[in-house]
């Protein structure tokens, strides 16, 4: 099948285009490049370096490639520099999409996937949270991702483009860097690599559901065979960011280092899992990598000096069937 990645040159995308081609899918890759890095793009994909709200530009490129299917990760991503910038996050996260759903729906784009958050949730009445629960974000960043998940059921209903929307819990492994959302991983190994012991935001006890990137490059997969809808993509475990540490801590033999905390930062959710039943059922997603296993390779990664390239990811990341 034709399919266009957007944010491929991205942490998560970069896994999805590896998987596709994988599968052997036809991949190209939209990106600007604000935060992707093109050595992240195998060679023989196609990389168009384009901005989703240049409307223009992005149709051109939609035309150009004529994809079956659109799997849309290119988003801002920060949710620090979303409650700095809430104006600049919604104009990437949600008129950047509408460009593109206008640009799926004038290219005869048959199915398109997006990658949301498990903050559009905000704080949970109950845990692990199922798709029904009421979307409350926090931040303007949940915010944005809610309001492009509305457009997408909009352009599904009125031109016929069949429309998965992922919400992914937090994802971590080869890949990451240590900055940006659900980066708590990559920043506890990237310090660990250095000798330091990891920085621990608030009281170490707010949780979080960690969900490895080979297993969310797989729900973008399953949900190509699928019939469209609405997903969580988590493990359904809620882990203490104080537990993540001493994990890796234990993983590096460096339990000599003691974590450092610092205050809490806003607009951050106290708790958080998601319920993956749906995904189970529907698309036969299950998580595959367990957080210890995850884990490890993500500090091999790491310790190898955090390579980009494609080819070593293939390597240290797993495939498929990971
Ligand atoms: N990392 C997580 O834990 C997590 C959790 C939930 C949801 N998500 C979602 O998954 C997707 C991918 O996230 P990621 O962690 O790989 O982030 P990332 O920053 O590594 O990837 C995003 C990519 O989008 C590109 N991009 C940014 N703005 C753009 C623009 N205006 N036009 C074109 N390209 C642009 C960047 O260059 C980058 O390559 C995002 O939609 C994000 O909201 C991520």
């Amino acid at each position: 099948m034709r399919t266009l990645v957007t944010g491929g040159a991205g942490f998560i995308g970069s896994h999805v285009v590896r998987l596709l081609l994988e599968a052997g899918h036809q991949v190209a890759v939209l990106d600007d490049l604000s935060a992707g890095r093109p050595e992240r793009v195998p060679q023989g994909v196609s990389l168009h370096r384009v901005q989703l709200e240049e409307a223009g530009a992005v149709d051109e490129v939609v035309a150009q490639v004529r994809p079956q299917a659109v799997f849309h990760l290119a988003a801002q991503v920060d949710v620090q520099a979303a409650v700095r910038e809430p104006l600049r996050d919604l104009t990437v996260n949600v008129a950047g999409s509408l460009v593109l759903l206008e640009a799926c729906r004038r290219n005869g784009v048959e199915h398109l996937v997006y990658s949301s958050s498990a903050a559009v949730y905000g704080e949970p009445e109950r845990l692990p949270l199922p798709e029904e629960a009421a979307c409350k974000p926090l931040s303007p960043y949940g915010a944005s991702k809610l309001a492009a998940e509305g457009y997408c059921w909009v352009y599904g209903a009125g031109a016929g483009l069949r429309t998965t929307v992922l919400r992914y819990a937090n994802v971590y492994g080869p890949g990451q860097e240590a900055r940006a959302e659900g980066g708590v991983v990559a920043s506890f190994a990237t310090r660990l690599a250095q000798g330091e012991p990891p920085r621990i935001f608030g009281s170490g006890r707010q949780t979080r559901d960690f969900i490895y990137v080979t297993d969310v490059a797989r729900a973008n997969l399953a949900a190509l065979e699928g019939p469209g809808g609405l997903f969580n993509v988590g493990t359904g475990r809620e882990r203490s960011v104080l537990e993540l540490a001493q994990v890796l801590l234990e993983l590096a033999g460096r339990q000599d280092l003691q974590p450092r905390t610092e205050p809490a930062r806003p607009g951050e959710i106290e708790r958080s899992a998601l319920d993956p039943g749906r995904a189970g059922t529907v698309l036969g997603w299950h998580p595959r990598v367990d957080l210890r296993e995850g884990l490890a390779r993500t500090l091999a990664w790491t310790q190898a000096g955090s390579p980009m390239e494609a080819g070593a990811l293939d390597a240290l990341a797993g495939g498929r069937g990971a």
